[in-house]
């Protein structure tokens, strides 16, 4: 089934619970109909992008294009042997639920990844992590239409360009595909990742430990640290933390010593908590209008009302001018402003 709507109210399809209208949106169950629905599509001229659960965009006005909403559903075994398993997800599912689905069935890898909110779909495009793991560990390949042909095209791991908080379809195909399906390797025999400070902590409470355990303790973590999209508008971690180099970091140091720092995949920098740079220029719990920072992760900034995106997008940029003025760092933002 495919619906096409005008005119179409965006605030239940964007975590922020912002305003926002577009002139057309789209919603589609299959791939077929989709297929040839973008092969054929009227308002060839507007422009065209995908949202999932929208938990990763701020509308700062009404969009005057073509909004499209694969809602693709379906898990499905393709290979299993008694290491691991290869699973094919459709973009419509939502991400913790698959998560749910695959420590239920004592697939492991993605625990760590629990109760991040958003679509399968979304998951590679900004190749979501937390907790010390990456989606992209897990991913064999990525299935997609072309926006303008409708033609599919596979993407193998390699061809993916997966970075801290980034990938191809972040980057160069940017609003050129609709990611369709999902295929992932998870393991029957996981190595847990243990290491990440909170977690370490909590896990004391445990005598054995499993993928279950690890979800679990997960869950507690995000959800005393984390606002609930579903009672406070948000969409995660606004900005990405910084990556700069060591010369960099070592004339910063002089002037804040005790600015955190930890180590980056990228040879030479390091990653520096945007939290605690924004908690460093006051910013940290501070509200202007419906439009804040979470007072328990000011990497978070909340709509406490009926923030417009303009608001929540005018403090962020505060945000980032402050950091910038106070330690010459500038924040890359993780979420998609349109
Ligand atoms: N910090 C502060 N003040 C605070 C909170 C944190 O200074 O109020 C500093 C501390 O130095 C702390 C450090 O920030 O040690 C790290 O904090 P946290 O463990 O909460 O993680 P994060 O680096 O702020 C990243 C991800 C989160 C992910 C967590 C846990 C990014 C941009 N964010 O946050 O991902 O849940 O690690 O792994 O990498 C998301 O992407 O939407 C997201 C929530």
């Amino acid at each position: 089934m495919i619906s096409l709507l005008e005119d179409y109210s965006l605030k239940s399809h964007n975590t922020f619970n912002v305003e926002t209208k577009t002139r057309y949106f789209v919603e589609c169950d299959n791939i077929p109909d989709l297929a040839h629905f973008l092969k054929h599509r009227p308002h060839k001229d507007l422009p065209v992008m995908v949202i999932g659960e929208g938990s990763n965009v701020l509308f700062k006005s009404d969009y005057n294009g073509l909004i499209i909403h694969p809602f693709i559903r379906g898990i499905d075994i393709l290979q299993e042997d008694h290491t691991g398993i290869t699973i094919r997800a459709g973009a419509g599912e939502k991400w913790d639920s698959f998560v749910e689905w695959a420590v239920g069935n004592q697939y492991g890898g993605i625990e760590n990844l629990s109760l991040i909110p958003g679509s399968v779909g979304a998951c590679p495009i900004q190749n979501i992590g937390a907790y010390g793991a990456e989606v992209s560990d897990f991913i064999e390949s990525v299935e997609t239409i072309d926006l303008q042909s409708g033609k599919s095209k596979t993407y193998t791991l390699a061809a993916c360009g997966f970075g801290y908080r980034t990938s191809i379809f972040k980057t160069i195909l940017k609003g050129k595909l609709v990611i369709i399906n999902v295929v992932f390797r998870l393991s029957k025999s996981p190595v847990l990742r243990t290491e990440y400070g909170s977690i370490r902590e909590r896990l004391k409470n445990y005598k054995s430990i499993d993928i279950s355990t690890m979800r679990n303790v997960i869950m507690e973590i995000r959800s005393q640290k984390l606002p609930d999209p579903s009672s406070i508008g948000n969409a995660g971690s606004f900005f990405k933390n910084p990556e700069i180099s060591i010369l960099e970091l070592k004339a910063i140091l002089t002037r804040f010593p005790k600015i955190p720092n930890h180590p980056s995949e990228k040879a030479g920098f390091l990653k520096i908590p945007a939290a605690w740079l924004i908690e460093q220029c006051g910013w940290k719990g501070k509200r202007i209008g419906n439009a804040g920072t979470y007072p328990n992760q000011p990497l978070v900034l909340v709509n406490y009302g009926n923030a417009t995106g303009h608001e929540i997008l005018t403090l962020a940029e505060k945000i980032e001018n402050d950091v910038f003025d106070k330690f010459n760092i500038r924040l890359e933002r993780e979420v998609n402003v349109v």
